[in-house]
């Protein structure tokens, strides 16, 4: 959460900075601010809310300089203010940090023993304010730097700029990701790769603990004991189609709008050439020497693992632990040798997942990810990273990231089956064609915009909504709820529908409407009979299901969305699309921000 970057250039850096903080905004959009040197002099610019005000303030208020640094914020410490929004200065020094430094109180109670005063409740102004302190005693910034960066507990980014230094930027990791772009005779900082993009091509990485020194020419990092070392330069592609919504209204949209597409390059990608079994890079994940499948995600991640959890259980009999990562980390969980332990990330970056992972180094047998962002860190920290190609997602609400999670995690599934000979050679057949077609049904079921929108409007009225599922609806009834809750702010349950009757069942009256997700499967008959007891309560029941399903219902539903027939194995994949749909236009009836809902961020990179 929250953004950094950070530019020793050949020209004015304030449009520079801007431009790579629009493509960080989905880290955080509370307050936004930049800091440049200019003559020598260091100055700084900040606004409340979204970075077009800051843009704005800079149209009257411009702030010349060729090297400066700037912040995307959500918020940690501090309401959103102009006060506590970054850079802060404290005399010759700049800060942007993303993160939290844990023991800013005592490092606060220290530096005011001193006399230096506060003007902010943020934990940065600390870390400024130290640096301030060890330059008064006439260290040089870079050693002023060291010294602080030796103070601090927590996760952050950090970069520096310093009053009468125009070529100089100081750079630290630890805990949350930094980039170092190469220009030609320029240089950037970044906090992923994606913010640069459109300067240069060519990144470093910084790992845990590093630091870097930066001139327009020069870059010298150390690592946390402080010996200089070499860090890789790559090349990155990156997606340069990010911040355009390709007609779309929203991101959203146009991500939900997307699913067949991406969901068919990954299914291409992870079929072999014969279209005859599961194909995974490298070949070398053998599920037959191992006992047992720990998964670990966050937010929609974790519903994608809850459903991987039916797959893996069913179709390979292997059976599967899922844990929420903020539990998991502290939790102490025995592993045993004879497990896989696997995450699921959009962003590589959620910093309880990446602490999860890193529990279950040394105790798992093969650390395996499944991510969309290739160079992320639960990427690289993997032993297997598997890819699941969605493009850029920018929407802060997860939805074709999702459904990609959802395509990968059943492919895996499937390889696990075949693997352990717990699947036909017919079945698999049978379940590989139809996930060759799924790009196709799921097209028909974004034909279904105009239904879900006409079931939205109404679901706009009420102030609270249950969803229901069972089987593999459980989770996709979980991940409604979450979808309706974070972008329109109505108040969204989800219950496996046999729990109904054991409380829930007293919240049903004609306010409160029950979004029912039921395929026509082996359990629908059982869910119809959990649909009646709320409809014999007054309830409003918004029926998602297939033509089959709706004729055998047959009952007085509020409304029903009617999706294609699939293979139930394949269906919390299409019946994602209606569950998006409608948080989508519920929200428009809202008037919501839909791609930047309020509190939230996209990237989670603090615990
Ligand atoms: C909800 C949503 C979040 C994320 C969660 C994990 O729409 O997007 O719940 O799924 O914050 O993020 P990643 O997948 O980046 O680890």
């Amino acid at each position: 959460m929250c953004g950094i970057v950070g530019v020793l250039g050949d020209h004015e850096a304030a449009p520079i900075l801007v431009e790579a903080l629009k493509r960080l905004e989905y880290r955080g959009y509370d307050s936004a601010g930049i800091a440049t040197v200019n003559g020598g002099h260091l100055d700084r610019r900040r606004a409340v809310g979204k970075l077009v005000n800051l843009s704005d303030l800079l149209v009257h208020d411009p702030l010349p300089g060729k090297s400066g640094i700037g912040h995307t914020r959500w918020a940690t410490h501090g309401a959103p203010s102009v006060v506590n929004a970054h850079p802060h200065q404290a005399g010759p020094v700049a800060v942007v940090h993303n993160g939290i430094i844990e023991n800013f109180r005592e490092l606060r109670a220290e530096l005011a023993a001193k006399g230096f005063h506060f003007v902010t409740e943020t934990d940065t102004e600390t870390v400024a304010l130290l640096v301030q302190s060890y330059m008064a005693e006439d260290n040089t910034p870079v050693e002023a730097a060291r010294l602080t960066l030796g103070r601090l507990h927590g996760a952050f980014a950090l970069a520096f700029l310093f009053d009468g230094e125009e070529d100089l930027l100081i750079a630290a990791r630890k805990g949350s990701p930094l980039a170092i772009g190469h220009g030609d005779g320029e240089m950037f900082v970044g906090s992923d790769a994606i913010a640069l993009a459109p300067l240069t091509d060519r990144i470093t990485y910084l790992e845990e603990g590093d630091w870097a020194v930066l001139t327009r020419t020069s870059l010298e990092i150390r690592d946390a004991t402080g010996n200089l070392v070499n860090r890789d330069m790559r090349r990155i592609e990156v997606d340069s189609a990010r911040v355009d919504k390709g007609g779309h209204k929203h991101f959203m949209a146009k991500e939900i709008a997307e699913q067949p597409s991406v969901i068919g390059e990954a299914i291409r990608h992870y079929m072999s050439a014969d279209g005859n079994s599961v194909a995974l890079p490298g070949d070398d994940l053998d599920f037959t020497a191992i006992d047992r499948l720990t998964m670990v995600a966050c937010g929609t991640a974790f519903y994608a693992c809850l459903t991987a959890k039916y797959w893996f259980e069913q179709l390979a009999q292997l059976p599967v632990e899922v844990d929420i990562a903020s539990e998991f980390r502290y939790r102490e969980p025995p592993i045993t040798p004879r497990t896989v332990a696997l995450f699921v990330s959009q962003s590589g970056e959620t910093a309880d997942t990446l602490a999860a992972l890193r529990y279950c180094h040394e105790k798992a047998d093969q650390i395996v990810s499944v991510v969309n962002v290739p160079e992320s860190s639960i990427a690289r920290e993997s032993d297997l990273a598997l890819p699941i190609l969605a493009g850029t997602e920018i929407g802060v609400a997860s939805t074709k990231a999702f459904t990609c999670q959802l395509t990968v995690l059943l492919m895996l599934a499937l390889k696990a089956a075949e693997q352990r000979g717990t699947i036909t050679p017919d079945r698999l057949a049978d379940l590989l064609a139809h996930l060759r077609a799924l790009p196709n049904t799921l097209n028909h079921a974004l034909d279904q915009n105009a239904a879900t929108e006409r079931a939205a409007r109404k679901l706009a009225e009420a102030s609270d909504v249950l969803f229901l599922g069972r089987g593999l609806m459980y989770p996709l009834a979980l991940e409604g709820a979450l979808k309706l809750k974070e972008i329109s702010y109505i108040h969204a349950e989800a219950y496996a529908s046999g729990e109904l009757k054991h409380g829930p069942i007293a919240l049903i009256d004609n306010a409160l409407p029950v979004v029912v997700m039921a395929p026509r499967d082996t359990l629908f008959e059982k869910t119809v009979s959990n649909m009646q007891e709320v409809l014999a309560r007054g309830g409003k029941v918004l029926l998602i299901t297939d033509a089959a399903g709706a004729a055998e219902a047959a009952s007085d539903t509020w409304e029903t969305i009617v999706l294609p027939q699939v293979d139930p194995v394949l269906a919390p994949i299409l019946y994602a699309v209606p569950a998006q749909l409608l948080a989508y236009h519920t929200a428009i009836a809202k008037g919501t921000d839909v791609d930047q809902p309020r509190n939230l961020a996209k990237s989670v990179t603090v615990e």
